[in-house]
Protein backbone atom coordinates (compact mmCIF):
# COMPACT_ATOMS: atom_id res chain seq x y z
CA UNK A 1 0.00 0.00 0.00
CA UNK A 2 1.46 3.68 -1.08
CA UNK A 3 3.18 5.40 1.89
CA UNK A 4 -0.03 8.41 1.43
CA UNK A 5 -3.15 6.12 1.56
CA UNK A 6 -1.53 4.43 4.84
CA UNK A 7 -1.29 8.02 6.37
CA UNK A 8 -4.70 8.40 5.34
CA UNK A 9 -5.78 4.88 6.81
CA UNK A 10 -3.78 6.37 9.94
CA UNK A 11 -5.57 9.41 10.66
CA UNK A 12 -8.81 7.20 9.67
CA UNK A 13 -8.09 5.37 12.68
CA UNK A 14 -6.79 7.64 14.89
CA UNK A 15 -8.18 10.80 14.23
CA UNK A 16 -5.78 13.92 13.60
CA UNK A 17 -3.24 15.26 16.24
CA UNK A 18 -0.11 18.08 16.12
CA UNK A 19 2.71 15.16 16.34
CA UNK A 20 3.95 13.72 13.50
CA UNK A 21 3.21 10.36 12.04
CA UNK A 22 6.77 8.46 11.54
CA UNK A 23 7.19 5.59 9.54
CA UNK A 24 9.25 2.69 9.91
CA UNK A 25 10.27 -0.67 7.72
CA UNK A 26 11.22 -4.03 8.62
CA UNK A 27 11.63 -7.30 6.45
CA UNK A 28 11.01 -10.18 6.25
CA UNK A 29 13.72 -12.96 5.13
CA UNK A 30 15.08 -15.97 3.69
CA UNK A 31 17.63 -18.07 4.66
CA UNK A 32 19.73 -18.97 1.66
CA UNK A 33 21.71 -21.94 3.65
CA UNK A 34 22.21 -23.28 7.27
CA UNK A 35 18.88 -24.00 8.62
CA UNK A 36 18.57 -25.35 11.83
CA UNK A 37 21.57 -24.52 12.94
CA UNK A 38 20.75 -21.30 14.63
CA UNK A 39 20.28 -23.07 17.68
CA UNK A 40 23.08 -25.85 17.55
CA UNK A 41 25.09 -22.26 17.80
CA UNK A 42 26.80 -22.84 14.05
CA UNK A 43 26.23 -21.04 10.75
CA UNK A 44 24.04 -19.46 8.82
CA UNK A 45 23.39 -17.53 5.65
CA UNK A 46 19.93 -15.28 5.81
CA UNK A 47 19.19 -12.56 3.52
CA UNK A 48 16.53 -9.82 4.25
CA UNK A 49 14.06 -9.54 1.48
CA UNK A 50 12.29 -6.32 -0.30
CA UNK A 51 8.87 -6.47 1.06
CA UNK A 52 8.50 -6.45 4.96
CA UNK A 53 6.46 -4.58 7.75
CA UNK A 54 5.70 -0.51 7.73
CA UNK A 55 4.80 0.55 10.72
CA UNK A 56 3.34 4.29 11.22
CA UNK A 57 3.87 5.81 14.47
CA UNK A 58 3.36 8.89 16.53
CA UNK A 59 2.72 10.02 20.15
CA UNK A 60 0.61 10.48 22.54
CA UNK A 61 0.17 13.25 25.24
CA UNK A 62 -1.05 10.55 27.90
CA UNK A 63 -0.03 6.87 28.69
CA UNK A 64 -2.20 4.87 25.83
CA UNK A 65 -0.29 2.31 23.98
CA UNK A 66 -3.26 1.64 20.80
CA UNK A 67 -2.78 -0.91 18.10
CA UNK A 68 -4.10 -1.69 14.50
CA UNK A 69 -3.13 -3.25 11.62
CA UNK A 70 -4.23 -3.23 7.97
CA UNK A 71 -4.04 -7.31 8.09
CA UNK A 72 -6.01 -8.50 10.72
CA UNK A 73 -9.50 -6.87 12.48
CA UNK A 74 -8.40 -7.13 15.87
CA UNK A 75 -7.03 -3.90 17.72
CA UNK A 76 -5.98 -3.21 21.18
CA UNK A 77 -5.69 -0.15 23.49
CA UNK A 78 -3.89 -0.20 27.18
CA UNK A 79 -2.52 1.67 29.38
CA UNK A 80 1.64 1.33 29.57
CA UNK A 81 0.94 0.25 32.99
CA UNK A 82 -1.01 -2.63 32.01
CA UNK A 83 1.37 -3.95 29.11
CA UNK A 84 2.71 -7.07 31.40
CA UNK A 85 -0.38 -8.47 31.32
CA UNK A 86 -1.67 -8.20 28.26
CA UNK A 87 -1.02 -11.08 26.21
CA UNK A 88 -4.27 -12.02 23.80
CA UNK A 89 -3.38 -14.93 21.75
CA UNK A 90 -3.10 -12.25 18.87
CA UNK A 91 -0.41 -10.48 16.62
CA UNK A 92 -0.56 -8.29 18.93
CA UNK A 93 1.57 -10.39 21.51
CA UNK A 94 4.64 -9.56 19.50
CA UNK A 95 4.55 -5.70 19.67
CA UNK A 96 3.46 -5.93 23.37
CA UNK A 97 5.87 -8.55 23.94
CA UNK A 98 8.72 -6.04 22.31
CA UNK A 99 7.28 -3.42 24.53
CA UNK A 100 7.59 -5.45 28.01
CA UNK A 101 11.08 -6.78 27.14
CA UNK A 102 11.87 -2.84 26.51
CA UNK A 103 10.20 -2.41 30.22
CA UNK A 104 12.72 -4.65 31.28
CA UNK A 105 15.82 -3.67 30.23
CA UNK A 106 14.83 -0.23 31.93
CA UNK A 107 13.89 1.29 28.71
CA UNK A 108 9.87 1.47 29.42
CA UNK A 109 8.00 3.65 27.01
CA UNK A 110 7.64 6.69 28.89
CA UNK A 111 4.66 7.95 27.31
CA UNK A 112 1.42 6.31 25.43
CA UNK A 113 1.63 5.30 21.07
CA UNK A 114 -0.44 5.06 18.00
CA UNK A 115 0.76 2.63 16.28
CA UNK A 116 -0.52 1.12 12.86
CA UNK A 117 1.58 -1.98 11.25
CA UNK A 118 0.83 -2.37 7.34
CA UNK A 119 2.76 -6.17 6.71
CA UNK A 120 3.16 -7.54 3.00
CA UNK A 121 5.08 -10.61 4.11
CA UNK A 122 2.92 -13.62 3.64
CA UNK A 123 1.53 -14.70 6.90
CA UNK A 124 2.72 -18.38 7.77
CA UNK A 125 5.01 -18.77 4.83
CA UNK A 126 8.27 -18.53 7.00
CA UNK A 127 9.38 -16.03 5.79
CA UNK A 128 9.11 -14.22 9.32
CA UNK A 129 6.81 -11.84 9.17
CA UNK A 130 6.71 -12.10 13.01
CA UNK A 131 10.33 -11.29 13.32
CA UNK A 132 9.98 -8.29 11.50
CA UNK A 133 6.95 -7.10 13.53
CA UNK A 134 9.13 -7.22 16.31
CA UNK A 135 12.17 -5.59 14.60
CA UNK A 136 10.09 -2.69 13.65
CA UNK A 137 8.29 -2.28 17.06
CA UNK A 138 11.81 -2.42 18.81
CA UNK A 139 13.52 -0.14 16.27
CA UNK A 140 10.97 2.82 16.27
CA UNK A 141 10.01 2.63 19.84
CA UNK A 142 14.14 2.72 20.71
CA UNK A 143 13.79 5.67 18.11
CA UNK A 144 10.59 7.55 19.61
CA UNK A 145 12.14 6.98 23.07
CA UNK A 146 15.49 8.41 21.88
CA UNK A 147 17.66 5.54 23.01
CA UNK A 148 20.60 4.36 21.76
CA UNK A 149 19.95 1.59 18.30
CA UNK A 150 22.35 -0.89 18.61
CA UNK A 151 20.72 -3.69 16.08
CA UNK A 152 21.93 -6.81 17.40
CA UNK A 153 20.83 -5.47 20.72
CA UNK A 154 17.39 -5.17 18.90
CA UNK A 155 17.49 -8.78 17.41
CA UNK A 156 18.17 -10.38 20.98
CA UNK A 157 15.38 -8.00 22.48
CA UNK A 158 12.95 -9.39 19.98
CA UNK A 159 14.34 -13.13 20.12
CA UNK A 160 13.43 -12.53 23.89
CA UNK A 161 9.86 -11.04 23.09
CA UNK A 162 9.29 -14.31 20.84
CA UNK A 163 10.08 -16.98 23.44
CA UNK A 164 9.03 -15.26 26.69
CA UNK A 165 6.16 -13.34 25.53
CA UNK A 166 5.08 -15.08 22.47
CA UNK A 167 6.20 -18.44 23.40
CA UNK A 168 7.68 -19.64 21.12
CA UNK A 169 11.37 -21.26 21.11
CA UNK A 170 12.94 -19.70 18.17
CA UNK A 171 16.32 -19.49 17.29
CA UNK A 172 18.41 -16.04 16.78
CA UNK A 173 18.27 -16.01 12.77
CA UNK A 174 15.33 -14.65 11.84
CA UNK A 175 15.47 -11.22 14.26
CA UNK A 176 19.30 -11.64 13.31
CA UNK A 177 18.80 -10.92 9.41
CA UNK A 178 15.21 -8.56 9.93
CA UNK A 179 17.69 -6.18 12.15
CA UNK A 180 21.18 -6.23 10.09
CA UNK A 181 19.92 -7.12 6.52
CA UNK A 182 21.82 -5.40 3.97
CA UNK A 183 20.93 -4.22 0.15
CA UNK A 184 22.05 -7.00 -1.94
CA UNK A 185 24.64 -9.03 0.69
CA UNK A 186 23.52 -12.15 2.65
CA UNK A 187 24.67 -12.40 6.06
CA UNK A 188 26.91 -14.61 7.14
CA UNK A 189 26.40 -15.13 11.06
CA UNK A 190 28.05 -17.42 13.52
CA UNK A 191 24.84 -17.83 16.02
CA UNK A 192 27.56 -18.79 18.71
CA UNK A 193 29.16 -15.65 19.28
CA UNK A 194 26.43 -13.27 17.16
CA UNK A 195 29.93 -12.54 14.61
CA UNK A 196 28.75 -11.42 11.83
CA UNK A 197 29.99 -10.24 8.24
CA UNK A 198 27.90 -8.96 5.43
CA UNK A 199 28.96 -11.13 1.83
CA UNK A 200 28.09 -9.57 -1.26
CA UNK A 201 25.12 -11.98 -3.10
CA UNK A 202 26.08 -11.12 -6.46
CA UNK A 203 23.92 -12.84 -8.95
CA UNK A 204 24.26 -11.39 -12.21
CA UNK A 205 21.99 -12.58 -14.67
CA UNK A 206 20.61 -15.10 -12.02
CA UNK A 207 17.61 -14.45 -9.23
CA UNK A 208 16.17 -15.83 -6.09
CA UNK A 209 12.75 -17.35 -6.42
CA UNK A 210 10.92 -17.67 -3.19
CA UNK A 211 7.79 -20.86 -4.35
CA UNK A 212 4.73 -20.62 -1.52
CA UNK A 213 3.57 -24.05 -0.94
CA UNK A 214 0.40 -22.33 0.95
CA UNK A 215 0.88 -25.76 3.16
CA UNK A 216 -0.54 -25.22 6.37
CA UNK A 217 2.27 -25.56 8.39
CA UNK A 218 0.76 -28.29 11.23
CA UNK A 219 2.44 -29.26 14.31
CA UNK A 220 5.59 -26.64 13.38
CA UNK A 221 6.55 -25.54 17.12
CA UNK A 222 5.52 -29.18 18.38
CA UNK A 223 8.43 -30.93 15.95
CA UNK A 224 10.99 -27.96 15.95
CA UNK A 225 10.98 -28.24 19.82
CA UNK A 226 11.49 -32.01 19.28
CA UNK A 227 14.16 -31.66 17.18
CA UNK A 228 15.79 -28.95 19.73
CA UNK A 229 15.30 -31.38 22.10
CA UNK A 230 17.04 -34.03 19.79
CA UNK A 231 20.01 -32.00 19.54
CA UNK A 232 20.32 -31.46 23.07
CA UNK A 233 20.54 -35.46 23.64
CA UNK A 234 23.11 -35.62 20.85
CA UNK A 235 25.80 -33.30 22.81
CA UNK A 236 25.11 -34.84 25.81
CA UNK A 237 25.81 -38.34 23.98
CA UNK A 238 28.74 -37.11 22.43
CA UNK A 239 29.98 -35.10 25.73
CA UNK A 240 31.15 -38.31 26.50
CA UNK A 241 34.36 -37.56 23.88
CA UNK A 242 34.23 -33.99 24.13
CA UNK A 243 33.37 -32.76 27.66
CA UNK A 244 33.75 -29.05 27.00
CA UNK A 245 31.29 -28.86 23.67
CA UNK A 246 27.92 -27.41 24.97
CA UNK A 247 26.55 -26.92 21.53
CA UNK A 248 26.79 -29.32 18.03
CA UNK A 249 28.16 -26.78 15.56
CA UNK A 250 31.40 -27.01 18.11
CA UNK A 251 32.21 -30.30 16.74
CA UNK A 252 34.04 -30.30 13.10
CA UNK A 253 32.89 -32.91 11.01
CA UNK A 254 36.12 -35.12 11.45
CA UNK A 255 35.81 -35.22 15.32
CA UNK A 256 31.95 -36.09 14.78
CA UNK A 257 32.79 -39.05 12.73
CA UNK A 258 35.28 -40.36 15.24
CA UNK A 259 32.74 -40.45 17.67
CA UNK A 260 29.34 -40.27 16.19
CA UNK A 261 28.77 -44.12 17.60
CA UNK A 262 28.57 -42.54 21.03
CA UNK A 263 25.03 -41.24 20.51
CA UNK A 264 22.95 -44.42 20.23
CA UNK A 265 19.57 -43.47 18.72
CA UNK A 266 19.85 -43.88 15.24
CA UNK A 267 17.34 -40.78 14.23
CA UNK A 268 18.98 -38.24 17.05
CA UNK A 269 22.28 -39.24 14.85
CA UNK A 270 21.08 -38.34 11.97
CA UNK A 271 19.77 -35.16 13.29
CA UNK A 272 23.46 -34.50 14.42
CA UNK A 273 25.27 -35.74 11.26
CA UNK A 274 22.90 -33.02 9.26
CA UNK A 275 23.74 -30.15 11.68
CA UNK A 276 27.09 -31.14 11.38
CA UNK A 277 27.26 -31.07 7.05
CA UNK A 278 25.01 -28.34 6.92
CA UNK A 279 26.94 -25.56 9.34
CA UNK A 280 30.45 -27.07 7.02
CA UNK A 281 27.80 -26.35 3.60
CA UNK A 282 27.30 -22.60 4.76
CA UNK A 283 31.13 -21.79 4.64
CA UNK A 284 31.37 -23.91 1.79
CA UNK A 285 28.68 -21.35 0.39
CA UNK A 286 30.79 -18.30 1.39
CA UNK A 287 33.52 -19.14 -0.52
CA UNK A 288 31.74 -20.17 -3.55
CA UNK A 289 29.90 -17.11 -2.91
CA UNK A 290 33.36 -14.85 -2.94
CA UNK A 291 34.48 -17.17 -6.08
CA UNK A 292 31.17 -16.27 -8.04
CA UNK A 293 30.78 -19.83 -8.16
CA UNK A 294 27.16 -19.44 -8.48
CA UNK A 295 26.94 -23.72 -9.80
CA UNK A 296 28.49 -24.91 -6.94
CA UNK A 297 26.18 -22.70 -4.30
CA UNK A 298 23.29 -24.04 -6.01
CA UNK A 299 24.94 -27.85 -5.65
CA UNK A 300 25.36 -26.87 -1.54
CA UNK A 301 21.72 -25.43 -1.68
CA UNK A 302 20.41 -29.00 -3.43
CA UNK A 303 22.21 -30.87 -0.74
CA UNK A 304 20.97 -29.22 2.16
CA UNK A 305 17.32 -29.51 0.78
CA UNK A 306 18.11 -33.59 0.34
CA UNK A 307 19.65 -33.48 4.00
CA UNK A 308 16.74 -31.63 5.75
CA UNK A 309 14.48 -33.99 4.24
CA UNK A 310 16.39 -37.37 4.97
CA UNK A 311 18.32 -36.62 7.88
CA UNK A 312 16.39 -33.62 9.83
CA UNK A 313 13.05 -34.82 8.14
CA UNK A 314 11.43 -31.39 8.63
CA UNK A 315 10.40 -31.66 5.08
CA UNK A 316 6.67 -32.33 3.67
CA UNK A 317 5.45 -34.05 0.52
CA UNK A 318 4.64 -30.34 -0.92
CA UNK A 319 8.16 -28.57 -0.08
CA UNK A 320 9.72 -32.23 -1.93
CA UNK A 321 7.27 -32.07 -4.97
CA UNK A 322 8.03 -28.38 -5.57
CA UNK A 323 11.67 -28.41 -5.38
CA UNK A 324 11.73 -31.23 -7.33
CA UNK A 325 9.96 -29.46 -10.31
CA UNK A 326 11.96 -26.45 -9.59
CA UNK A 327 15.09 -28.62 -10.69
CA UNK A 328 13.51 -30.05 -13.69
CA UNK A 329 13.93 -26.46 -14.98
CA UNK A 330 16.60 -25.71 -16.95
CA UNK A 331 18.23 -23.16 -15.59
CA UNK A 332 17.71 -23.81 -12.02
CA UNK A 333 21.00 -24.22 -10.35
CA UNK A 334 19.73 -25.11 -6.54
CA UNK A 335 16.16 -25.40 -4.85
CA UNK A 336 15.54 -26.07 -1.15
CA UNK A 337 12.98 -25.50 1.44
CA UNK A 338 13.66 -22.61 3.51
CA UNK A 339 13.15 -21.68 7.48
CA UNK A 340 11.49 -24.30 9.64
CA UNK A 341 10.01 -26.61 7.11
CA UNK A 342 6.61 -28.92 7.23
CA UNK A 343 5.23 -26.36 4.76
CA UNK A 344 6.24 -22.51 3.86
CA UNK A 345 8.58 -21.89 1.44
CA UNK A 346 11.36 -22.88 -0.86
CA UNK A 347 14.01 -20.80 -2.18
CA UNK A 348 15.56 -21.48 -5.90
CA UNK A 349 18.27 -19.66 -7.94
CA UNK A 350 17.25 -19.41 -11.33
CA UNK A 351 18.86 -17.77 -14.46
CA UNK A 352 16.85 -14.83 -14.80
CA UNK A 353 15.55 -15.49 -18.36
CA UNK A 354 14.48 -18.82 -17.41
CA UNK A 355 12.13 -17.19 -14.31
CA UNK A 356 9.33 -16.81 -16.52
CA UNK A 357 9.15 -20.22 -17.08
CA UNK A 358 9.96 -21.78 -14.08
CA UNK A 359 6.97 -20.06 -12.26
CA UNK A 360 4.79 -20.84 -14.99
CA UNK A 361 5.63 -25.03 -15.13
CA UNK A 362 6.54 -25.22 -11.46
CA UNK A 363 3.26 -23.66 -10.21
CA UNK A 364 1.26 -25.79 -12.96
CA UNK A 365 2.99 -29.36 -12.21
CA UNK A 366 2.50 -28.75 -8.01
CA UNK A 367 -0.67 -27.68 -8.10
CA UNK A 368 -1.09 -30.71 -10.54
CA UNK A 369 0.09 -33.09 -7.57
CA UNK A 370 -1.14 -31.09 -4.86
CA UNK A 371 -4.28 -29.34 -5.62
CA UNK A 372 -2.95 -26.39 -3.48
CA UNK A 373 -2.20 -23.11 -5.69
CA UNK A 374 0.88 -21.89 -5.42
CA UNK A 375 2.84 -18.24 -5.08
CA UNK A 376 6.37 -17.35 -6.60
CA UNK A 377 8.00 -13.99 -5.83
CA UNK A 378 10.72 -13.11 -7.30
CA UNK A 379 12.79 -11.49 -4.82
CA UNK A 380 15.97 -9.25 -4.63
CA UNK A 381 18.07 -9.12 -1.43
CA UNK A 382 16.65 -5.89 0.56
CA UNK A 383 17.92 -3.60 3.64
CA UNK A 384 17.32 -4.68 7.36
CA UNK A 385 14.95 -2.30 9.49
CA UNK A 386 15.38 1.51 8.84
CA UNK A 387 13.13 4.67 9.57
CA UNK A 388 11.81 5.95 6.00
CA UNK A 389 11.64 9.72 5.05
CA UNK A 390 8.32 11.59 6.21
CA UNK A 391 5.73 11.48 4.07
CA UNK A 392 5.59 15.19 2.94
CA UNK A 393 9.20 14.69 1.82
CA UNK A 394 8.75 11.46 -0.45
CA UNK A 395 6.01 13.48 -2.10
CA UNK A 396 8.15 16.49 -2.52
CA UNK A 397 11.26 13.66 -3.88
CA UNK A 398 8.49 12.26 -6.18
CA UNK A 399 7.36 15.73 -7.74
CA UNK A 400 10.52 16.64 -8.25
CA UNK A 401 12.11 13.84 -9.65
C1 LIG B 1 12.63 -20.83 12.30
C2 LIG B 1 13.24 -20.25 13.57
C3 LIG B 1 14.73 -19.93 13.37
C4 LIG B 1 15.49 -21.13 12.79
C5 LIG B 1 14.75 -21.71 11.59
C6 LIG B 1 15.35 -23.00 11.09
O1 LIG B 1 12.63 -19.86 11.29
O2 LIG B 1 12.56 -19.08 13.96
O3 LIG B 1 15.29 -19.49 14.59
O4 LIG B 1 15.73 -22.09 13.78
O5 LIG B 1 13.38 -21.97 11.89
O6 LIG B 1 16.61 -22.76 10.53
Amino acid sequence: MEASKLLSRFEQQYGASPAPVRFFHAPGRVNLIGEHIDYNGGYVLPAALEFGTTLLIREREDHCVRLATTNFEYQLEIDVSALADAKQDQWTDYPIGVMNQLQQSDRGLTKGYELLFHGDIPNGAGLSSSASLEVVTAYALLTLEGHHIDRTDIALLSQRAENRFVGVNCGIMDQFAVAQGKLDHAILLLCDTLEYTHVPFQTDGYCLIIGNTNKRRGLVDSKYNERRAQCEEAVRALQAAYPHMTLLAHLTAEQFEAEADKIADDTVRARAAHVIAENDRVKQSVDALKNNDLIRFGELMNASHDSLRDLYEVSCEELDIMVKEARCIEGTLGSRMTGAGFGGCTVSLVREDAAEQFVVRVGAAYEEQTGLHPEFYICRVGDGVRELAPLAKTAKIDKEG
